[in-house]
């Protein structure tokens, strides 16, 4: 299913020119979305309206750059293109099988009136679920290597909205923080993207960016209601160094009526290129576990000794495990030399084991096994040593047959480059492209924000950057209201690895520690934080004879459909997936720490037919606090024209199989 055409709409247009001010109006296919770009004094300035009514007020566009005058000032309009697309397109793997791309496009071309008379594009999409722009600079004259020393572009919101956000420049590993919740004007420190806003019940904003290749991530920084754009700096200080031609990424402001049509916005996907990688038969959804929380709860190690969690035997178990319970990856931490130093030296070797560590025999064991290992590159942040190694390490896993890698960045030393700067931003796409050369898909920890590149490159497939499960283990926690806060702000730029089914929520190793969650909830978030790659986190031990388990043997990693029945930021969410491979949905809701009761209607099953629904409850009597893994597993017939009734505990949630009836 494919449409597409372009043409020249030359009756949405509408330029009105005065003495001091030419405006340009372009409208979102369905009208409600009108973008404006104007002239003011001769400065370049946008605006953003939903439904007639102001929204982003006019912002200011353009660049300082170093050793020339800043690219803002004197300019003209010499150009103006208008266009419309239409096209359906298929993820390869997803949370949507189909995906409409319907914009109408405005793209603007800037010179100035005089001295250097640099030229350069403003492109904007607006689409019916707001809006990208990006700047394009043409090959020319006066403009050939420079350096962007400040991006101009701001988002003034027309009121003090309120805001969830976490702070940019926070720490080593720059983005696992827990959110908090602010008017605009009260934050008052840079803040990283996806940056997502509510006007009241019917109005949500989020500011993002897509396709960032070769250029720095942006962050935000908060001047009263007016969000100005902070571009990560190289350790030296300057924003950008690059040549002409070239084009940024993509500026995006998803408007939605409802929290959860922000969780099923496409539009950052929409604005990447279309997949570059021919074969993609080794890019697999899956679930899987792994030699990890073991590491994360001191029960076994890292680096080689008497509790090596690396060791042969320990892995063979978790192969054996994996192969009986319907998870297709095992993923080994801790296999390679490089562990018995300090992690933020990243003095790690990638292509020679630890001797207890027999990845041939291993590899062989698994394959046996119709299993597939997940190799791991810790790399502490140590560039210069990762890439000296690069297609070595990645031509090694090849060899025996591994076909996914997790690499982590937990440090930035020596160098110092922040994870969103362009050092890194270079790094993470040499990297990608890399592994897809070896025919590996990547799970990256510590990362680089997505902007949607998994469509470009479909081998890289989730990612960390946030506060995972892994606080669990070793600090305050997670509190409740954190996996209800995820999926409209960090989940909206793609997939994340948040390492969720601890079945053992009181921690038995380490009696300090504990899941901020009840046992049902744990299910649901399978379902309500989407990531191809899932992982049963929790020690293979620790899922024995729990029939809970049975929904994560169930639940699939790649989706047809994805709708969200109810939703509301920091309180309670509940998201159906329809299954790509089977006719069958799944069910996710999750609260924070109050009881939350819902009422679903289940006219997203097929009509007429009948459905098994496999209910994971938290029982009557549980609670996040004093009763966590109190589960109630029942099962019913139900229809589409049935109504269910979900009561989440505090701290719960619910999962449900509705598997199709013949
Ligand atoms: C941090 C990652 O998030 C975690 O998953 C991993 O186990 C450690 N680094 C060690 O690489
Ligand atoms: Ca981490």
């Amino acid at each position: 299913m494919l449409r597409a055409k372009t043409f020249v709409a030359g009756l949405l247009i509408l330029i009105l020119a005065t003495a001091c001010s030419s405006e340009t109006v372009v409208l979102s296919p369905d009208g409600s979305i009108e973008l404006q770009f104007k002239l003011v004094n001769d400065q370049p300035f946008y605006q953003v309206k939903k439904d007639g009514a102001v929204l982003v007020t006019d912002s200011q566009l353009g660049f300082e750059i170093q050793n020339q005058s800043a690219i803002r000032d004197n300019l003209q309009i010499i150009d103006v293109q208008q266009s419309t697309f239409d096209e359906t397109w298929s993820q390869p793997w997803g949370e949507v099988k189909n995906i409409r791309n319907h914009y109408n496009g405005l793209v603007v071309t800037l010179q100035e009136k005089s001295n250097l008379q640099r030229i350069v594009k403003l492109n904007f999409r607006v689409f019916d679920d707001g809006l990208g722009f990006r700047y394009e600079f043409p090959e020319q004259e006066n403009l050939k290597d420079f350096v962007i020393t400040n991006e101009l572009t701001a988002f003034n919101m027309w009121s003090d909205l309120k805001a969830w956000w976490i702070p940019a420049y926070g720490d080593e590993i720059d983005s696992e923080f827990l959110f908090s919740q602010n008017n605009l004007s009260e934050i008052g420190q840079k803040v990283h993207t996806p940056f997502t806003m509510e006007a009241g019940d019917s109005l949500f904003v989020s500011i993002h960016e897509a396709a960032l290749v070769d250029y720095a991530g942006m962050t935000l920084n908060p001047v009263g209601k007016e969000l100005k754009c902070d571009l990560v700096p190289w350790s030296t200080g300057e924003k950008v160094k690059t040549s002409a031609p070239m084009k940024t990424p993509w500026r995006t402001i998803q408007i939605a009526k409802s929290a959860g049509d922000l969780i099923t916005s496409y539009l950052v996907l929409n604005l990447n290129e279309p997949n570059k990688l021919q074969d993609l038969g080794y890019v697999k959804p899956e679930k899987y576990n792994g030699i990890w929380w073991g590491m994360h709860l001191n029960k076994y190690t890292w680096k080689k000794g008497p509790n090596h969690g690396a060791a042969s035997p320990v892995v063979k178990q978790y192969i054996d495990f994996a192969a009986a319970n319907g998870l297709s990856g095992v993923l080994v931490e801790g296999w390679n030399e490089g562990w018995d130093y300090d992690w933020s030296l990243g003095r790690f070797n990638f292509t020679t084991p630890y001797p207890d560590f027999d990845l041939a025999d291993l590899s062989q064991y698994a394959q046996e096994h119709n299993v597939g290992l997940i190799g791991h590159h810790e790399t502490g942040g140590n560039i210069e040593n990762y890439e000296s190694q690069l297609p070595e390490a990645f031509a090694f896993y090849q060899k025996h047959g591994v076909h996914s890698v997790k690499t982590g960045y937990v440090t930035r030393q020596p160098s110092g480059e922040f994870h969103q700067g362009q050092y890194m931003v270079r790094h993470y796409q040499r990297v990608v492209e890399m592994a897809a050369a070896h025919q590996i898909a990547l799970d990256i920890h510590e990362p680089v924000k997505a902007t949607g590149l998994r469509r470009t490159y479909p081998n890289l497939m989730t990612r960390e950057g946030a506060r995972g499960t892994e606080y669990e283990a070793w600090s305050a926690g997670n509190p409740p209201e954190h996996t209800v806060i995820l999926p409209f702000t960090r989940c909206l730029a793609g997939p994340l690895d948040y390492t969720p089914g601890i079945f053992d929520i009181l921690i038995e190793e380490r009696p300090e520690n504990r899941v901020h969650t009840t046992l049902a909830k744990q299910l649901a978030l399978y379902v309500t934080i989407y990531s191809p790659l899932q992982m049963a986190a929790d020690l293979p031990e620790n899922y024995e004879g729990q029939p809970a388990f049975q929904f994560i043997r169930d639940v699939p990693t790649d989706w047809e459909e994805t709708r969200v029945l109810n939703a509301k930021i920091g309180d309670y969410l509940t998201i159906v997936r329809k299954d790509r491979n089977s006719d069958d949905w799944y069910l996710g809701s999750a609260t924070d720490e109050q009881a939350k009761e819902l009422s679903i209607d289940l006219g997203f099953l097929l009509p007429n037919r009948k459905y098994q629904a496999e209910i994971y409850a938290d029982a009557a009597d549980a609670d996040m606090e004093s009763n966590p893994t109190a589960i109630e597993i029942t099962s019913s017939t139900v229809t589409a024209t049935d109504q269910l009734e979900l009561k989440l505990a505090p701290g719960g949630g619910q999962a449900i199989r509705f598997h199709l009836l013949e």
